[in-house]
Parts: C-alpha cells; sequence; structure tokens
C-alpha cells in the first residue's frame, strides 16, 4: 500500500530509519532530492531527504526535534503515511571529480548516504568525515565504511574518533590530499563553518540547506535564503548550494523566527503523549 512503512528501526537516541512503500518515488528520485510528508490528515507538511532508494520503495532516516517528527518517529511498522509528495529539490551535480571531501554531522549523514554512493560510483576518491555530540549519534558508520576511502569520525565529547568538530577533520584531509570538491551535510551552524572553512582554504564546497519549508514547490516563499546576493527558493533552485555564497547569518536568524509557537506546540504535544524520552 503507497506511504506504508515497511520497516523501521532506530539508529540513535530520537533517530529512526524507515522504509516507506511508494513506487512513484524509488522510480524517479535522485541523490540530494527530498520529499514532503504528512503524517496524519491534520499534520503539519516537513521536508525530509530520500536517503536511499529499493524497487518499490525508499529510505528516510528522522530525528525527532519538534512535534512533527516525534510524530514520524512515534509511528511503526504497517502505519501508513497520509501523504508523501516528491521527488523535490534539484540532484546533486555528481560527476568525477577525483578526490571528494564529504562532511557529515547528525542526521545530515543521512542525507549524504545517496550522494556519496552516486560519487563513489563515478569512480572518486571519498574522503568522508562524519560527526556527532558523542559515539551513539555518529549514524550509519557501516555503511560508509563499506564506501569510504578515508574515514575520519569526530565527537564533541571524544567518546569515539577524534575529540573535536568536523571542521578539524577536514584540515585533516586536506593536509594529505588535493581536494576537488566537497559536499557538507548537517546542522546549519556546522555547514557555516566548514564553508568558512573551505573558503579559507579555496575549496568548493556544496551544502544542503534546511531552511523551513511549507509546499516544496517554489509558492509559499518559507523557504527564502540569499545566495551570492540573489533570492533563491532552497525547495526549487537547491537544496544545494555553493556553501561560501551563502548567507548563513540570514538563514539562522530565519530558522528561529517561530521558536516560541514551535516549543508552544511540542509542550502541548508532550502533555497529550507524555514523556519522549525513550524514544
Ligand atoms: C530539504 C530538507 C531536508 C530535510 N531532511 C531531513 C531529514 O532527512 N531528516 C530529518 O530528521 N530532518 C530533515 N529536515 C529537517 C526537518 O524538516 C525539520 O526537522 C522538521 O521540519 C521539524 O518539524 P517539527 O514539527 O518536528 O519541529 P518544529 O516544531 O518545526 O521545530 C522544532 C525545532 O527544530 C528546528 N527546525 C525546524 N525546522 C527545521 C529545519 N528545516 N532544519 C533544522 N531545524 C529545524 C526548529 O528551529 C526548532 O528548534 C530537512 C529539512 C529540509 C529543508
Ligand atoms: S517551501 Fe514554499 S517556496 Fe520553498
Amino acid at each position: 500500500m503507497k506511504n506504508r512503512i515497511i520497516k523501521k528501526s532506530r539508529l540513535a537516541p530520537q533517530v529512526y530509519d524507515f522504509v516507506i512503500e511508494n513506487e512513484q518515488i524509488a522510480a524517479k528520485a535522485r541523490p540530494g532530492q527530498f520529499i514532503v510528508a504528512r503524517a496524519h490528515e491534520k499534520g503539519e507538511r516537513i521536508p525530509l531527504t530520500i536517503a536511499d532508494l529499493y524497487k518499490d520503495s525508499f529510505r528516510m532516516v528522522v530525528r525527532g526535534v519538534g512535534k512533527t517528527t516525534y510524530e514520524l518517529c512515534m509511528m511503526n511498522e504497517n502505519d501508513v503515511l497520509s501523504d508523501v509528495t516528491g521527488p523535490l529539490g534539484n540532484p546533486s551535480e555528481i560527476a568525477y571529480f577525483g578526490n571528494v571531501m564529504l562532511v557529515g554531522g547528525g542526521v545530515g549523514i543521512a542525507t549524504l548516504l545517496p550522494i556519496a554512493k552516486e560519487l563513489k560510483k563515478h569512480g572518486n576518491k571519498l574522503h568522508v568525515i562524519l560527526g556527532g555530540r558523542s559515539k551513539e549519534y555518529v549514524i550509519m558508520l557501516d555503511e560508509f565504511e563499506k564506501i569510504a576511502d578515508e574515514l575520519i569520525i569526530t565527537t564533541d565529547d571524544g567518546s569515539f574518533g577524534i575529540k573535536g568538530v568536523v571542521t578539524d577533520g577536514m584540515d585533516l584531509v586536506m593536509n594529505k590530499s588535493k581536494i576537488e570538491v566537497a559536499w557538507a551535510v548537517g546542522p546549519t551552524i556546522m555547514m557555516k563553518f566548514c564553508s568558512l572553512k573551505a573558503k579559507e582554504l579555496g575549496l568548493k564546497i556544496w551544502v544542503s540547506l534546511n531552511p523551513i519549508m511549507v509546499d516544496g514547490t517554489g509558492m509559499c516563499g518559507a523557504c527564502r535564503v540569499t545566495v551570492d546576493g540573489q533570492l533563491k527558493f532552497a525547495c526549487v533552485d537547491g537544496p544545494e548550494f555553493d556553501g561560501t555564497k551563502v548567507d548563513w547569518d540570514e538563514l539562522l536568524v530565519r530558522l528561529s523566527q517561530y521558536r516560541d509557537e514551535e516549543e508552544l506546540s511540542l509542550r502541548k504535544f508532550k502533555e497529550s503523549v507524555g514523556d519522549l524520552s525513550w524514544l
């Protein structure tokens, strides 16, 4: 049945991996694209990256941060999402470049995986840096181990890999190899610092932006970002852009514009469902 959850597994606290039945998306999607989903008829529409494709289904990884993502994380195998629109956005611009650096943080690691697989298929050498708060938040490690030519892990608390942040890993890679192009996907603040580092190193870097989105088709204006001084809609012009040209401070301000409403909505949700720390 369309949009049925075929498989669900836990990757980290409050991070779940889903396989969703949907032939159309499986047939058409390409690395870098996303969907907009609603958990139920009265639910909010949220964008989520297509993390992998199978014969009649696709994969998505969801991190619970607010009402809708928690609702999704609480759904179970055989539940059906009320609707899924996609594939949306432009695919990643993938070709043979030579040495490519891939930087992933948090749930952004799931967005990076299909890009990494496609780059590998094109014969690129992959220098991968994955970062997380601590060991348990570095997701999909086994999958990256299979395709990475170099793999560096950084954790904020030093519980795994190098104690530090992903930009420390970027320095390590750049000291040893001549990198042609990089991708960085993760929290906005992480992508901002990766882009500043890339600019300092004279390196082209793609980032996958995650502004608030509503329709995902260029009509509502919610996902407006400024890139190279020009107004862009991340849903139709992106989601990937040259990170050295993004107005990061504007994006960070726009991401926090509904914080009070988001906190209120989450508080009310928690009052109705109870404690969510078990997720
Ligand atoms: C193109 C795209 C692809 C994405 N892919 C994924 C994915 O594969 N997996 C995943 O878990 N999330 C992904 N996101 C982020 C996801 O859409 C948001 O976390 C979600 O919309 C939050 O909804 P909510 O109702 O749960 O929380 P809200 O109540 O809307 O927000 C709760 C908290 O999350 C923050 N937040 C809200 N929207 C975003 C956002 N777009 N990005 C980052 N933080 C946000 C808010 O500032 C607030 O602190 C993607 C976003 C975009 C634009
Ligand atoms: S989400 Fe509405 S214009 Fe992009």
